[in-house]
């Protein structure tokens, strides 16, 4: 927010003068209005970012301007100043949405503290919008990209899903993008602004997977120096991502079996149990009704991770996806390697191979190939087209521009989905 702006409002010009004289040599901009008509032009078209304004105006008074400008923005801090400083004038104002109120004759130090803080407050609040429209836009649906019937079909499943407060199994191959559905759950359900916590199943031994889950009280094992708690903790009121789940030490299967049934955990060398309220959303490449069959994943703890299934196409099923993917992850590498040149776009020949390459490795191959091609570009062309390795061969076809500019977007030297992708 730079340079935040006090609109101030009176019927008394010496009043506006005054608070608007105070609030420049304390720093502030100040827009001024002694007519709320004129006000309520400035709230529309100036959008300030304070509202000083008295409470007792011929016409229309200070707690309809409050309304207005509510309505306008409702994140907008507005500060009463009235004459009549009952509780109750305080109270209705309060009660309308106002940041607080001054007694007329308030002092210069009254005056300040409260605009600064309204102003901190109002600084907050548009940080928060910040920081949460940019979470969906790194989480959300729009950065999972696929137009395919079958992705169509798993998005369709995934905003539904996510609103609901049932247990999600995200299944697919190695690379199909499981976490990033996991995310995308989250960021689309109504725990979205809670935490989302992943937890990689197959990365420790069971010990320390244990008191990671579900944490440990200072002194319960050798090196456990102090009480930490843990991750369905830290989860509780948002969502438990359970990666790689089909990995999970049978006995902990159970302790968690135990914890969700329960809502409760307790921690290693712990006595009491704690609440806990986590959405779950678990991903495995494996085959867990297979797991179950042989008896290494526990029957009860499968059907509670897996009240709703989202199936994740593996990428040679959807090849007519691989196009956008490419598109999408040259627009990407543009922004994050800051390149004399952007990468413009792919060779027709390159894209045909892409097109017809089986992808084991999923989107992680695709994002891989095109990332290398950053680096390799035209020079590796002398290897010939086309080459044994296919997705490095498409990479080799990758052409720089000429423009020395970064456009947000691959220019339309590339085909576009539109044009005929
Ligand atoms: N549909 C997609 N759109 C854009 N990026 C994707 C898509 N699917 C996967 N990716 C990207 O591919 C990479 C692998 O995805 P992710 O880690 O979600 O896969 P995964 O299924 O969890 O794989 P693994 O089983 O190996 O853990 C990530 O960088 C992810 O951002
Ligand atoms: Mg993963």
């Amino acid at each position: 927010m730079s340079e935040p702006r006090v609109l101030i409002v009176d019927d008394e010009p010496d009043m506006v003068e005054n608070c608007a004289r105070i609030l420049r040599r304390a720093g502030h901009r100040c827009l001024t209005a002694t007519d709320p008509h004129r006000a309520l032009s400035l709230l529309e078209s100036e959008r300030p970012d304070l509202l000083l304004t008295d409470l007792k105006m011929p016409e229309v008074d200070g707690l309809a301007l409050l309304r207005r400008a509510k309505e306008l923005d409702p994140a907008l801090p507005v500060v009463m100043i009235t004459a009549f400083a009952t509780i109750e004038t305080a109270v209705a104002a309060i009660k309308e949405g106002a940041f607080d109120y001054l007694p007329k004759s308030f002092t210069v130090d009254q005056l300040t503290v409260v605009v600064e803080r309204a102003l901190r407050q109002r600084r907050l609040a548009v940080e928060n919008r910040h920081l949460r429209e940019q979470l969906q836009t790194t989480l959300g649906l729009e950065n999972v990209i696929g137009r395919s019937p079958a992705m169509a079909q798993v998005f369709e499943l995934v905003k539904k899903a996510a609103r609901s407060e049932a247990n999600i199994l995200v299944l697919g191959e190695s690379g199909t993008g499981k976490e990033l559905i996991a995310r995308a759950v989250h960021a689309n359900s109504p725990r979205a602004a809670q935490a989302f916590v992943p937890v990689d199943c197959a990365s420790l031994p069971e010990n320390l997977l244990e008191s990671e889950l579900f944490g440990h009280e200072k002194g319960a094992f050798t090196g456990a120096v102090k009480t930490k708690p843990g991750l369905m903790e830290v989860a509780s009121g948002g969502t438990l991502f359970l990666d790689e789940i089909g990995e999970l030490p049978v006995g902990l299967q159970v302790k968690l079996l135990r914890a969700l049934q329960e809502r409760q955990v307790r921690r290693v060398g712990g006595t009491s149990l704690i609440d806990v309220d986590v959405r779950v959303v678990s991903a495995t490449n494996r085959d867990l009704r297979d797991s179950v069959a042989r008896g290494q994943f526990r029957e009860e703890l499968y059907y509670r991770v897996n009240v709703i299934e989202i199936r994740l196409p593996p990428l040679r099923e959807r090849l007519e996806d691989v196009p956008l993917l490419v598109e999408h992850f040259i627009g990407l590498y543009n922004e994050r390697m800051l390149r004399p040149r952007p990468i413009a776009g792919i060779e027709d020949e390159a894209l045909a191979a892409m097109r017809n390459y089986s992808w084991k490795g999923n989107v992680r191959e695709l994002a891989n190939a095109v990332e290398s091609a950053f680096t390799f570009g035209r020079k590796r062309r002398s290897a010939g087209w086309p080459c044994s390795r296919p997705p490095t061969c498409a990479s080799c076809s990758i052409v720089t521009t000429a423009t020395s500019r970064r456009p947000p977007r691959p220019p339309a030297s590339i085909a576009r989905p539109s044009t005929g992708w």
